[in-house]
């Protein structure tokens, strides 16, 4: 399982006394040193965190590769096809939540998203969809032609025993194999973390996992560098 790297929380933090420590860029520099396969940053359309100065910034200095993740929105898609990330994330972005709370319902939003994946790729930026392990969901993806999909583990990473997080381990495990065998590539994320990480590598259709908040709460007390190795090191058992 490959590691991206979430960087937002980074920018939360400088933002919080409007200054320019610290930068989620030198912070994604040294992610990369330490063996993530990719940055991950939210422009948000109330730039709470990441500004368009970090994604371009980003764009110009990593050298593996960048996600944007990004509400389907004409100012958004606008930016991304002018930054032109390798992978662009769509997420649903409601102003009030704390973070992302779910996947997008891709057979509600069937006509944006298309219109969204297919230009989009016309400025030659893969598309993952952000959804819930949904078998229905996942065929409506594929269908209109994404390339990859991101499962939200969310319910997952919060279930409150262990009878649950195993039922919803099982819905992941389902819905990655499927989506494998309609061809697309398979990422997931959201609340993973050292712990829960130890059963999720198990799931052997996921290609890659994007984790945020874990990470960076670890780097604060033991650097980027050893946050990240610690992470990379549980993935590779
Ligand atoms: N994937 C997506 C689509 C997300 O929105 C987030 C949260 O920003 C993550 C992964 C990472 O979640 P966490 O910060 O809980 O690791």
């Amino acid at each position: 399982m490959r590691l991206t790297l979430n960087v937002d929380h980074i920018a939360t933090l400088r933002n919080a006394r409007g200054e320019e420590q610290p930068d989620p860029v030198t912070a994604s520099l040294i992610a990369e040193q330490a063996g993530v396969d990719g940055i991950v940053v939210h422009l948000r359309e109330d730039r709470r965190h990441i500004s368009e100065r970090d994604v371009r910034l980003l764009r110009e200095l990593i050298t593996t590769k960048l996600d944007l993740e990004m509400a389907a929105t004409e100012e958004i898609i606008k930016i991304a096809c002018d930054v032109g990330p390798e992978l662009a994330t769509i997420v649903p972005e409601k102003r009030q939540e704390l973070t992302t709370e779910g996947g997008i319902n891709v057979i509600d939003n069937v006509s944006l998203l298309k219109d969204t994946i297919k230009e989009l790729h016309n400025s030659n930026i893969e598309v993952s969809l952000f959804i819930e392990p949904d078998l229905n969901h996942i065929d409506v993806a594929a269908e209109i032609e994404t390339d990859l999909i991101e499962i939200h583990t969310g319910v997952f990473a919060n279930a409150l025993s262990e009878e649950e997080q195993f039922d919803e381990l099982e819905r992941i495990r389902i819905a990655s194999k499927h989506a494998k065998k309609l061809g697309l590539g398979v990422n997931a994320g959201h609340g993973l973390n050292y712990q829960n990480i130890k059963i999720f590598r198990e799931l052997t259709d996921i290609d890659e996992v994007s984790i945020g908040h874990s990470i960076i709460a670890r780097a604060v007390v033991v650097g980027i560098k050893e946050a990240v190795q610690e992470m990379i090191r549980l993935l590779k058992v």
